[in-house]
């Protein structure tokens, strides 16, 4: 916000300046077409500071979502001590992230896994080339969980990964460079609540947990760390794409405490905090104020949406590290996954769950091998699209959309290779399919609204199979929902 109100300053005032200096010069006029300059000057002032006020607030967000429109594939990591125990704690085999909490493990006990947590197979440049490779544009990594263990060297606390383990490394420095090297957006994720810190009152936490509960915490000194941390983050780690905050169902107590979580957690001057240090920087939507964009979790919106967001999703069936979940999607649901949200205007957060040793699951990397391959080829009809110009999905699979370009994505390969597309008013001028496009596809189009391709009989790709239309004139979109 703050970089939007700057830019109005330095764009209005040398041009009232000049308007006032004219006015000067007029002065020995006669009176009423003085009067009647002065009040057309004043009221063409107006307009202008009017316009550009509104040009400016207008642009700022956009210009600040810009990459992430484009970029439309990140990768979430969800690292930390919690991989220690691998899923695993007592009997229980189901855990992750939130083992702290749901096995009740009080501070001193947890602080454990700290002592454990050597990952001396870590190595940066490898995690952002498999990101890099299945064709994601930015990574946001965990760099304090609800746990409240510090990822990064945080100078506020000695619960830090540099501090309280034997590796003594701070991955995100090594993180932030090597994606910089690579063209990768490097963004952070941190928790809203802290099992850990003595200052969060355990009562807006959920389930009021804490690891170390303090009936004296102070939410004030607490929101004073918070802001002191993500200072430390956006001052020692290079540009950072985006703050993502979570609020880990933490106030939640009542709909009052609810309702002002955003008050709570001073949450617009967090935000402003950030954009006074990083213009540049987006945050989500768990900070308690819509900010720049939503974060349906697990889930697809069932159509397009007109507000900006992304939909963040596991790999298998949990965000930290569990050695037991092998419930791994497959490829074939990622790049269908992927295109449902690019059709309905959104980007795609995908997770990985690195071990302690440093290294993401193996079956991770294969999968996102195979997305990978598969953008290497299409990434054309992913990358900075647009929404489907249709309300609802055509029955064969997804569509998106680029200037004058339709981009088909074929899931289900009509046996006959006809392709119809009705709804859509574009005249088209050239088909193909983006892994062969110098052959033209055969199109017949009785009307502006109804569109046969016709295609080889049987997938050329079992995963999506997309087909370019080049298309002039208009494509007309319709109406859109939000969400
Ligand atoms: C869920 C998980 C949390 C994770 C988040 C990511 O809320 O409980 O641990 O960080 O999803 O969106």
């Amino acid at each position: 916000m703050a970089g939007a109100f700057e830019a109005i300053r330095i764009q209005t005032c040398p041009r009232i300046a000049i308007d006032k200096h004219s006015a000067v010069e007029m002065k020995n006029s006669k009176r009423p077409a003085r009067r009647f300059v002065k009040s057309l000057f004043a009221a063409l002032a107006v307009l202008m500071f009017a316009t550009q006020f509104a040009a400016a607030s207008i642009f700022s967000k956009p210009n600040r979502m810009e990459w992430f429109n484009q970029a439309r594939f990140g990768m979430f990591i969800h690292w930390g001590i919690y991989s220690v125990p691998a899923g695993e704690y007592g009997t229980n085999k189901n855990y992750a992230e939130w083992i702290q909490l749901q096995a009740k493990i009080p501070g001193s006990e947890y602080g454990k896994f700290a002592a454990q947590f050597d990952p001396t197979n870590f190595n940066a440049k490898d995690w952002v080339r498999v990101a890099k490779d299945a064709g994601m544009k930015y990574i946001v990594i965990t760099a304090k969980h609800h746990d409240g263990f510090c990822m990064f060297d945080s100078k506020l606390t000695d619960y830090t990964v540099v501090k309280a383990t034997p590796w003594h490394h701070d991955p995100l420095k090594d993180l932030a460079t090597e994606c910089k090297k690579a063209g990768i957006k490097f963004c952070v994720y941190y928790s809203d609540p802290d099992w850990h810190s003595p200052e969060f009152p355990a009562p807006y936490s959920q389930h009021g947990f804490h690891g170390n509960p303090n009936p004296n915490a102070d939410l004030e000194k607490y929101v004073a760390y918070m802001k002191g941390q993500i200072r430390e983050l956006l001052t020692g780690y290079g540009p950072i794409g985006i703050v993502w905050f979570d609020d880990g169902g933490s106030f939640r107590t009542t709909p009052e405490v609810r309702t002002n979580m955003a008050k709570l957690l001073h949450a617009q001057e967090i935000v402003d905090e950030i954009h006074a240090l990083q213009p540049k920087t987006l945050v989500n939507n768990r900070l308690g104020i819509p900010a720049d964009y939503g974060t349906p979790e697990q889930r697809i919106p069932g159509g397009r949406l007109t507000n900006a967001f992304e939909v963040c999703m596991t790999l298998n069936k949990h965000w930290g590290y569990n050695k037991n979940d092998h419930n791994w999607k497959d490829s074939k649901v990622v790049i269908q996954n992927l295109a449902d949200i690019a059709s309905k205007g959104g980007n795609y957060l995908l997770n990985v769950g690195p071990t302690s040793q440093g290294v993401f699951p193996p079956e991770a990397v294969r999968i996102l091998g195979e997305v990978g391959d598969w953008m290497k080829i299409n990434g054309e009809s992913i990358y900075g699209t647009a929404a489907s110009p249709l309300n609802s999905a055509p029955e064969w699979g997804r569509i998106t959309q680029k200037g004058s370009k339709l981009y088909l994505h074929v899931f289900d390969w009509p046996a006959d290779g006809k392709i119809i597309l009705s709804g859509i008013q574009a005249t088209v001028k050239r088909a193909a399919l983006l892994a062969d496009k110098r052959r033209k596809l055969q199109v017949e189009q009785s009307n502006p609204q109804e569109i046969q391709i016709t295609a080889p009989s049987a997938a050329p790709d079992p995963l999506d199979s997309v087909i370019v239309l080049d298309c002039s004139g208009t494509i007309e979109p319709a109406e859109a929902a939000t969400d």
